[in-house]
Order: structure tokens, then C-alpha cells, then sequence
């Protein structure tokens, strides 16, 4: 398998910047169309919004990810702060999420210890990964 197949299962983290105040009716907003297009196209993550700022884990094919990934970047309601990793997997973690949103009282009770991180990056990558990562265990419902 080349490392460019566009079938490979892949996961994208990153972290960004809300360019401005996200309310409930925009967050709603922006969780019903990804949801739907990652319903879609077979990929599924999770996205964290805390203290203005976004963090999102995503899984899928290669071709489907990085084609998100160009209207992500491009999207006016945040900036890219850092991509944190693009790698190949061997399955999901989140096989069963197309996406799952954590933001603020949910983060505070499920992963106390993002808030404090999402504002300081980039040099907690493998920590922010971790804890990210840590929600797929044991909250699939
Ligand atoms: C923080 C953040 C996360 C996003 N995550 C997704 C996602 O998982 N799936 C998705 O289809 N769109 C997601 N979007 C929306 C895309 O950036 C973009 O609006 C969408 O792909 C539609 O693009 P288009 O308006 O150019 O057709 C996200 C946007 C933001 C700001």
C-alpha cells in the first residue's frame, strides 16, 4: 500500500482559533452539516470547543480527509492554529461517532483536563492527543 493510496484509513488532529464568539445556534449549525457530510463519507472524530478554541480529531479514508481538510482550513469561523498529526491507523478509535461534540459544562465533567490545554499550544501535542483520544473509551453511547 502506497503511502499516498487514497483508500487508507488515516487520522487528522488539529487545533484552532474561533475567530469570533461561537454560540449555541452556530455551534448547533456547524455540528448538523459535519455531522451529516461525515455521516456521508464514512468519517467519523470527535470536535472540542472550549475557551474559543476548537480542537478535532477525524478518521477516514485518505482522499475523503484531506479533501475536509482543504474547506477546514479554508473556513472563516476559526483559524488553524496547528495541525497536531496526519497518520495512518489500523481502525478507529471513534468507530461508532461520525462526530461527536464536547464544549464547555461537557468537557469540564467527561475531560476536565482539556480546557486548561487548548490554549497552550502547540507544546502539549502528545498530551492534547491523549486526552482527546481518552473519550473513546467507555462513552459510546
Ligand atoms: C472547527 C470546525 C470543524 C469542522 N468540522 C467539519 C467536519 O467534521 N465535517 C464537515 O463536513 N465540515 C466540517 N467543518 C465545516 C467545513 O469547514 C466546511 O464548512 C464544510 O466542509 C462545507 O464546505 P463548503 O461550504 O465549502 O461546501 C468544520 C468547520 C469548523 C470551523
Amino acid at each position: 500500500m502506497s503511502s499516498d493510496d487514497p483508500n487508507q484509513l488515516v487520522e487528522l488532529s488539529y487545533v484552532s482559533k474561533a475567530t469570533h464568539a461561537m454560540g449555541l445556534s452556530s455551534l448547533v449549525h456547524l455540528f448538523d452539516v459535519s455531522y451529516k457530510w461525515n455521516q456521508d463519507h464514512e468519517l467519523t472524530g470527535v470536535l472540542f470547543y472550549e475557551n474559543g478554541h476548537f480542537s478535532q480529531i477525524l478518521e477516514g479514508r485518505r482522499e475523503d480527509v484531506l479533501f475536509l481538510w482543504e474547506n477546514i482550513q479554508k473556513d472563516y469561523r476559526h483559524e488553524i492554529l496547528h495541525r497536531i498529526e496526519l497518520g495512518v491507523i489500523d481502525q478507529r478509535l471513534f468507530p461508532n461517532w461520525a462526530l461527536r461534540f464536547y464544549g464547555g459544562d461537557q468537557i469540564a465533567k467527561d475531560v476536565p483536563h482539556l480546557a486548561g490545554l487548548l490554549d497552550g499550544l502547540p507544546s502539549h501535542d502528545v498530551e492534547l492527543l491523549r486526552i482527546m483520544r481518552s473519550v473513546a473509551n467507555g462513552n459510546e453511547d
